[in-house]
């Protein structure tokens, strides 16, 4: 569905032979390069690209094997692990540009929402590098980036309806703007990643041979490839909310309940693989699917019925990790043709964290003259911090029905 930007790394040569030049012509003709750092959550990310979107060196370093090992993110490990790594992932993303701290327009780094200890590692440092080198500053909101990542690979012109399910997040918000976005719905408890992410722990998939280093998801959905759902009976959440809120703790204790009840039915202990993994992966994983699949059709209807999205290419976006999930997609697909929208999921590896959509992120605030500091300003990261206009309330009293839709998605 994309065309690959590395295709377009035949620039560089010349590019790097312009910045010998330093006329104010050759500064105004060619393109403006933003350093992205990230650091939000387990994963050190730093990318250089220019403003058309070509990368043109990236570096990134996941904690995900160490997490997994400790059946969890620790943060305190999370802080460290960033601290280990950040100014060598940075140095890496350099070099591979070519691109000099000096040649550098401005640095791009995600200052919200995410994990306190890790969003200070990259803040601290990214404080540090602009002073030392005199560089403008643009703080980046993580769910901003994720939604505008896929405006680098393809032209997609706002508004546009965006839905963001990570480890972290769930959302769906309508795309207005590079800075603007009205808030439709987010979850009420935990995010889709993160009850995969449990699920799977409490399954203890690290001990199957298959799984034992891929994340909770990425294990559920292999698993579940094998699997039977209508095997394991489970409730799709919120069935009476008519809202685009979402919520996945229910689901998890429903999964709990019916893990705890096998064990006892085979006669084995928490920490044995049951025999009915694979039948269990497909259940959640499609009752994850219909969660989303439901929610995401109220908000284009309301959206529809207001008229917020664009009449001749209405479109929906989706990213963030779980968005690599090939039956969420299928499961999302139905939902666009049903409602005549065009989907757009990034590839996998724009979905999950990386410095790549950081430092995009950082080109669409430089274009537009938003959000730009000085290297003298003073800066705070927020742990929490919402995405947009919040208009839930407005969502759930249209309390719009949302006819049924079959998901008939093979594994
Ligand atoms: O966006 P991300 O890299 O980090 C944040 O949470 O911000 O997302 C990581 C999450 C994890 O919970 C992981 O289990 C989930 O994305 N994930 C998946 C898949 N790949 C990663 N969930 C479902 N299916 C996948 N294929
Ligand atoms: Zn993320």
């Amino acid at each position: 569905m994309f065309t690959s930007k590395t295709t377009i790394l035949w620039r560089l040569p010349q590019f790097r032979h312009t910045f010998s030049c330093t006329s104010a012509f050759a500064k105004a003709t060619w393109p403006r390069l933003v350093l992205g750092i990230e650091t939000s959550c387990d994963d050190t990310g730093a990318a250089v690209i220019d403003e058309t979107g070509a990368i043109l060196g990236e570096s990134l370093h996941s904690q995900k094997e160490i997490h997994l090992r400790t059946g969890g993110i620790i943060p305190t490990v999370a802080q460290q692990l960033h601290r280990e790594n950040i100014a060598r992932v940075v140095q890496e993303a350099l070099e591979r540009s070519g691109v000099t701290p000096m040649q550098l327009t401005a640095v791009a780094t995600t200052v919200k929402p995410g994990l306190a200890l890790s969003l200070g590692i990259g803040l601290e440092f990214s404080s540090n590098f602009v002073r030392h080198h005199s560089k403008p500053f643009i703080p980046i909101h993580h769910m901003e980036a994720h939604a505008l990542t896929v405006r680098m690979l393809q032209p997609v012109v706002f508004p546009f309806l965006v839905l963001l399910i990570s480890g972290g997040h769930s959302l769906l918000a309508l795309a207005r703007g590079i800075n603007d976005f009205l808030l439709l719905g987010q979850s009420l408890d935990e995010a889709p990643g993160d009850t995969l992410d449990k699920v799977a722990r409490r399954l203890s998939l690290k001990k199957h041979p298959l799984c034992s280093t891929l994340s909770g998801g990425q294990a559920i959905e292999l698993l579940a490839k094998d699997g039977d759902k209508k095997k394991i009976p489970l409730k799709t959440p919120m069935g009476r909310h008519f809202d685009c809120n979402f919520s996945f703790a229910g689901l998890r204790n429903q999964v709990t309940l019916i893990i705890e009840n096998k064990e006892k039915e085979e006669g084995i202990q928490q920490g044995t693989l049951l025999s009915c993994l694979n039948d269990i992966a497909a259940a959640t994983q499609h009752t994850v699917a219909s969660h989303l699949a439901r929610r995401t059709h109220r908000a284009i209807l309301f959206c529809k019925a207001r008229g917020l999205l664009s009449s001749c290419n209405p479109t929906l976006v989706v990213s963030g990790g779980v968005a690599s999930n090939m039956y969420i997609r299928k499961a999302l697909t139905i939902i666009t043709e049903e409602t005549g929208l065009h989907l757009l999921c990034p590839p996998a590896k724009f979905c999950t964290d990386n410095g790549v959509m950081i430092a995009w992120n950082g080109v669409e605030r430089l274009k537009e003259g938003k959000g730009i500091l000085s290297h003298h300003e003073d800066v705070r990261y927020e742990p929490k911090a919402p995405l947009g206009v919040d208009i839930t309330e407005e969502v759930k009293v249209a309390a719009i029905r949302v006819p049924s839709v079959k998901l008939r998605i093979s594994n």
